[in-house]
């Protein structure tokens, strides 16, 4: 059964094909499916706190209702992944028990401040920029639930980018304060945001497997330099700068270079010392008990449905 299976399974990723739910599949291939995911469903969950903390502080009505849509958007992306991942036999509770417990990882990125209203920019611009760069190649991922939902997840992260590269441009053609403020952003974001990306290939223990898999179709440093090469274009239109000297694009190559980054840094932030990992995770707790409510009354409004039907 196994032989077969695994024969199908080799044939299927050899043809650059689909992997459903209810396909044989290596044990392996199935636990870096339900890491990943579960990862990428609890980075988009952390990730809406950074910018609801400026939900309330949005400096107009049209700034506020469209920081709320995008935030929203992300809740949305985590519950598909959420459920991508469950076709994988985790159950939904079992992830959320797990970050809740501090024992499953989300994005690095989302363990830094968003200290002025610029950062709600430099976030959309610069972090869903990324997620994009990392996410378009995922909408082709071998496992059918995964490249599904990213080809939704793709589509509204266009929009969150756009709305970010506006307040960046709006704020770059005020007031000089106004224009210093979103350099600073910028300048805050652009490393975090690159090493969003993951370690340098070289230190990337599930690179080879992955892209193997079909799973990862670029390594980390080529989809990190094309961001790059993305936002030299785009922060001319801004009027900004990015704060590093030795970005520049190899003749020879044909790829974008930048300068280096801290991986020390990297590596604290996921070891939980990032400068904000305590108080997301404590947040993602209280929301969590606040929530029990909720989740009991629609359990037991689903049991009575069930006794209904079953009348
Ligand atoms: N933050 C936290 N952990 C990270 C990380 C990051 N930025 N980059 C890598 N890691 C972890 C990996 O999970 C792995 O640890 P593990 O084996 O315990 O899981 C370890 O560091 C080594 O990294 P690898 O390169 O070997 O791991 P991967 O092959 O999984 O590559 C990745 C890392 C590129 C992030 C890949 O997992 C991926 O593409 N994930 C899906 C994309 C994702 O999670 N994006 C989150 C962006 S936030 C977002 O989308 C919200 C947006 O709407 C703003």
């Amino acid at each position: 059964r196994d032989a077969e299976g695994q024969a199908n399974f080799d044939r299927v990723i050899a043809d650059d094909s689909r992997i459903e739910p209810k396909d044989w599949m290596p044990a392996a291939y199935r636990k870096t499916l339900l890491r990943q995911i579960s990862q990428h469903a609890h980075s988009e969950i952390i990730g809406m706190q950074p910018e609801a903390n400026w939900i309330s502080r949005a400096p107009s009505l049209k700034r506020k209702a469209i920081l709320m849509a995008k935030v929203q958007d992300e809740a949305g992306h985590g519950l598909y992944l959420y459920s991508a991942a469950e076709t994988l036999g985790q159950s939904r509770d079992e992830m959320m028990d797990a970050l809740i417990a501090g024992k499953a990882r989300y994005s690095s990125i989302f363990n830094y401040p968003a200290r002025t209203w610029a950062d709600m920019g430099a976030i959309g611009w610069m972090v869903d920029g990324a997620a994009i760069c990392n996410q378009v190649p995922l909408c082709r991922a071998s496992f059918g639930p995964y490249g599904r939902a990213m080809v939704r997840v793709c589509k509204e992260e266009s929009f969150h980018q756009r709305q970010g590269f506006e307040i960046l441009l709006e704020l770059s053609n005020g007031t000089p304060e106004q224009k210093q403020m979103a350099q600073d952003a910028v300048n805050r974001w652009y490393a975090p945001a690159l090493m969003m990306f993951g370690p340098p290939d070289d230190d990337s223990p599930n690179s080879k497997q992955s892209m193997a898999w079909n799973i990862k179709r670029f390594s980390n440093d080529e989809l990190r330099n094309r961001f790059v090469g993305m936002m030299m274009e785009q922060v001319k239109v801004l009027g900004l700068t990015l704060p590093d000297e030795e970005i520049r694009f190899n003749e020879e190559t044909k790829k974008w270079e930048h300068g280096p980054l801290d991986w020390d840094e990297f590596h604290e932030v996921l070891a939980g010392r990032g400068p904000c990992n305590a108080q997301r995770l404590e947040r993602r707790r209280e929301a969590h008990d606040d929530g029990a409510w909720v989740r009991e009354a629609a359990a037991a409004y689903a049991e009575k449905q069930q006794a209904k039907q079953s009348m």
